[in-house]
């Protein structure tokens, strides 16, 4: 029986985990963390497209047959590719998933003024994705990106709550509401932003609605294993969880605390 596969650069999916253990806690899950080489934001489609393709790689060899990108900028970057050239030339019941759709589904229903900004690393910015696919389901909306390389960093690090933390968030939220002030909307489009909320609702004008993506990439995985029946009984329910991460464990046990609200065991992994 298989397992679900998470994925993310670094900690930042664990902000996605936490919302699909929530919503559907009896299945097996391995998270694969690559703190080796986070953070992703600021490297090429080559290279984040090599990364990501190894790390889904190995979850496969870990028994997992669906995985959740839970990281926009491989979402954006490797996600396609992964999809298109490399699952088709491996087995036919395996399955790579990202977060920038389900992200995109629901800004309609949320923003009054139909001017949406997305805040996200470099390389998701610079890719498009967000503006791509928002303006393929819904033409009308506005959308305006804003790179933030000094966040991920920031969160990585342990120093999200840090004043010095403020600049940097007060510097963006500036920057993306000058550039279009019909703004009513912000996405977090980077996996490890939610640890920065305090800091970005504190920074924003009232009447901007902050769009996280943990609740609805938990319900679009839901609704998903719902269509397909063929994946969600191949899953096993045992309720284990497995934390592989690149990097040190003890570092990777310590941080998560943060993100999970609880301790939790550690393997190392090398992946290439
Ligand atoms: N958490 C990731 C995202 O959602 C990427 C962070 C990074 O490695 O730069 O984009």
């Amino acid at each position: 029986m298989d397992a679900i596969g998470i994925f993310d650069s670094g900690y930042g999916g664990l902000t996605i985990f936490h919302r699909i253990q929530e919503a559907l806690p009896q299945y097996n899950y391995i998270y694969l963390g690559d703190n080796a080489r986070a953070p992703y934001g600021t490297r090429s489609f080559e290279v984040v497209y090599r990364f990501t393709r190894q790390a889904v790689m190995s979850l496969f060899d870990q028994g997992c047959r669906l995985i959740i990108l839970a990281c926009n900028t491989a979402s954006a970057k490797a996600l396609r590719s992964i999809q298109q050239k490399d699952l088709p030339l491996l087995d036919a019941s395996l399955r790579v998933l990202g977060v920038i759709r389900p992200t995109v589904e629901a800004i309609d229903g949320v923003s009054r003024s139909k001017h949406v900004g997305v805040l996200a690393t470099t390389g998701t910015i610079a890719s498009e994705s967000y503006t791509l696919e928002i303006n393929r389901l819904f033409p009308h909306i506005t959308v305006t990106g804003e790179a933030c390389p000094m966040w991920v960093p920031l969160v990585e690090n342990n120093e999200f709550a840090s004043p010095g933390a403020d600049y940097f968030v007060k510097k963006h939220i500036r920057n993306i509401l000058a550039a279009d002030p019909a703004i009513d909307t912000l996405i977090l489009g980077c996996t490890h932003y939610p640890l920065l909320t305090d800091k970005i609702r504190a920074a924003l004008p009232p009447g901007v609605t902050l769009l996280t993506q943990g609740e609805r990439v938990a319900k679009s995985l839901a609704n998903y294993l719902d269509r397909h029946p063929e994946i969600n009984e191949r899953l096993a329910r045992e309720a284990t969880r497995r934390f592989l991460t690149t990097e040190s464990v003890d570092k990777f046990a310590e941080a998560a605390s943060a993100f999970l609200h609880q301790p939790i065991e550690v393997e190392h992994i090398c992946i290439h």
